[in-house]
């Protein structure tokens, strides 16, 4: 089965990713294109429709990126939002012009036309504008659908030629009936059919790895992130035993983590799945070492030697698997291949492993989507829902040295603050929560005693995409409860900090 296929042209805003998102959301395949995508390439992809992303630029810049003229008589409907659309009026011989000042936030709007993009909306709603040039002067065959108080070309069309500009940001969640415009666009402008569902997905994935592997043997280096998870069930549901997962446990793992791996993947799904202890070979090598970059180098090296000796013992694959997504491929150049980002830890697996081939199962999905995927999968929430962890774990969140002791006081107080954070019902609003274990000791009193102990920092963020972060704002008895129970329950601790900086200045991890 083929689905129906959006292209979003990027043209370079900060909102292009959550574009393709939504889309993705209304059930409509999408995929974000270089805005230099030539008329003929996009005529023989065959899209529904077109989105142009906003962009940084202003149409009359030297370099701001045009589009060939062509593209807009193809017979395929079209949507401009901000420069996008912007670029539709000036490419068509209508006026863009600086407006007499930038209009940053939100603006009420009424629709002065009934259009299609219209439908089922109220009169008048809300948008959030973000923009320096404004339309001006349409082209002909153009009228204007709706107006603000100062901008009165707000959104435009060619209702007989389906080409649509707007001048905000449908796509960001205080454009109250934004989602319902880009609907509209989908579904009564493009004839989207909503075939693009994470039951379609997974049902013609598995089919198509079946196809693929046919009597081969494939490899796979299960982490235990979602991303692992997902990509390991799909192919084990197309391929069963031909399919063996490596689980390195390098000892760094959050509390009972290894466990639940093999509970839910080898005795649960049944898959072959095999672990390999080494965790006093990574105790070793770190031994002595405080630099964060060394730790995080180290680890990475004795992972792939590790899985190296274990896919020795294998032998020859015809594939291997790999986690990777599509915020993965997009970041490393515009669609073209996907470069495993250089602190990921299975980055190095491909030069180790005698295999002939890739299977990227999740390459078009984003982590939204795999989560969607993993559940109609039949994964469990915990393992559907596990907030990111990096690589190296927990030796980035101890400060410096790596000891068992020093691991062992960072999982007890961690897994208290996951379990607490848990029964607050916040496991999903947060993106990131963890403890930290800091290089400092500060004096405390615990019972007759005065102890000189570590101070435990909690670290817990909000975020999109990890690239930008916010501290949460946990209730404060969510957090006194934490406190007590980890100077209580906790070895070596006596003093709990919460950590109330964003990213930027700071990192989401201390280390
Ligand atoms: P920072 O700390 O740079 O983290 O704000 C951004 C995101 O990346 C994760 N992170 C890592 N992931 N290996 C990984 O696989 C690493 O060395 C590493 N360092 C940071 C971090 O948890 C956050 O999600």
């Amino acid at each position: 089965m083929t689905h129906q296929k959006v292209l979003v042209l990027d043209f370079g805003g900060q909102y292009n990713q959550l574009i393709a998102r939504r889309v993705r959301d209304l059930k409509v395949y999408c995929e974000l294109v270089s805005c230099e995508m030539s008329a003929e390439k996009i005529k023989a992809e065959a899209p529904i429709g077109l989105i142009f992303t906003g962009g940084p630029n202003s149409v009359y810049d030297e370099n701001a990126p045009q589009i060939e003229k062509e593209i807009l008589s193809l017979g395929i409907p079209v949507l401009g939002i901000c420069y996008g659309g912007q670029l539709i009026a000036h490419t068509l011989g209508g006026k863009v012009e600086h407006a007499p000042a930038s209009e940053y936030g939100r603006r009420e709007f009424s629709f002065v036309k009934q259009s299609p993009l219209s439908e089922d909306l109220p009169e008048k709603s809300v948008c959030w504008m973000s923009h320096t040039d404004r339309v001006t002067a349409l082209p002909d065959g153009f009228e204007t659908l709706a107006s603000t108080q100062s901008c009165p070309i707000t959104i435009f069309g060619n209702l007989p030629k389906k080409i649509y500009g707007v001048q905000f940001h449908p796509e960001v969640v205080h454009s109250v009936c934004g989602n319902k415009i880009l609907e509209n666009f989908l579904y009564k402008v493009c004839g989207a059919k909503g075939d693009w569902t994470m039951k379609n997905f997974a049902q013609e994935q598995i089919r198509k790895i079946r196809e693929k592997v046919g009597d081969g043997r494939v490899l796979c280096a299960m982490s235990g992130g979602v991303d692992s998870a997902v990509a390991a069930t799909l192919v084990h549901k197309a391929v069963g035993d031909k399919l063996t997962c490596v689980f390195v446990d390098h000892g760094l793992h959050r509390k009972d983590e290894p466990e639940e791996v093999m509970r839910v993947f080898r005795d649960g799904l049944g898959m072959n799945l095999i672990k390999a202890d080494a965790g006093e070979r990574f105790l070793a090598r770190l031994s002595g070492v405080t630099d964060p970059e060394r730790k995080r180098r180290i680890i990475g090296e004795e992972f792939i030697k590790v899985f190296e000796e274990e896919a020795k013992k294998i032998g020859a694959v015809d594939f291997l698997v790999q986690g990777t997504i599509y915020p993965d491929v997009i970041e490393s150049g515009k669609g073209k291949s996907a470069v495993i980002k250089s602190h990921h830890n299975v980055g190095g697996l491909p030069s180790v492993v005698d295999f002939k081939e890739i299977i990227e199962p999740l390459r078009d999905l984003f982590k939204d989507e795999v989560r969607k995927v993993g559940s109609e999968l039949g994964l469990s929430d915990g393992i559907v829902w596990r907030q990111p962890c990096p690589g190296p774990a927990l030796a980035i969140r101890i400060m410096g040295e790596v000891t068992r002791e020093k691991l062992e006081t960072l999982r007890d107080a961690d897994a208290i603050f996951r379990e607490e954070i848990k029964n607050a019902g916040l496991e999903r609003e947060i993106w990131q929560y963890f403890a930290v274990l800091t290089d400092s000791k500060t004096v405390g009193v615990q019972g007759d005693f005065r102890t000189y102990e570590n101070v435990i920092a909690l670290r817990a963020i909000t975020s999109v995409d990890a690239m930008t972060a916010d501290w949460a704002r946990i209730p404060f008895d969510v957090l006194e409860k934490v406190s007590t129970r980890i100077t209580n329950e906790v070895k070596h601790a006596n003093r709990i900090v919460y950590d109330i900086t964003s990213k930027p200045p700071a990192t989401i991890e201390w280390e």
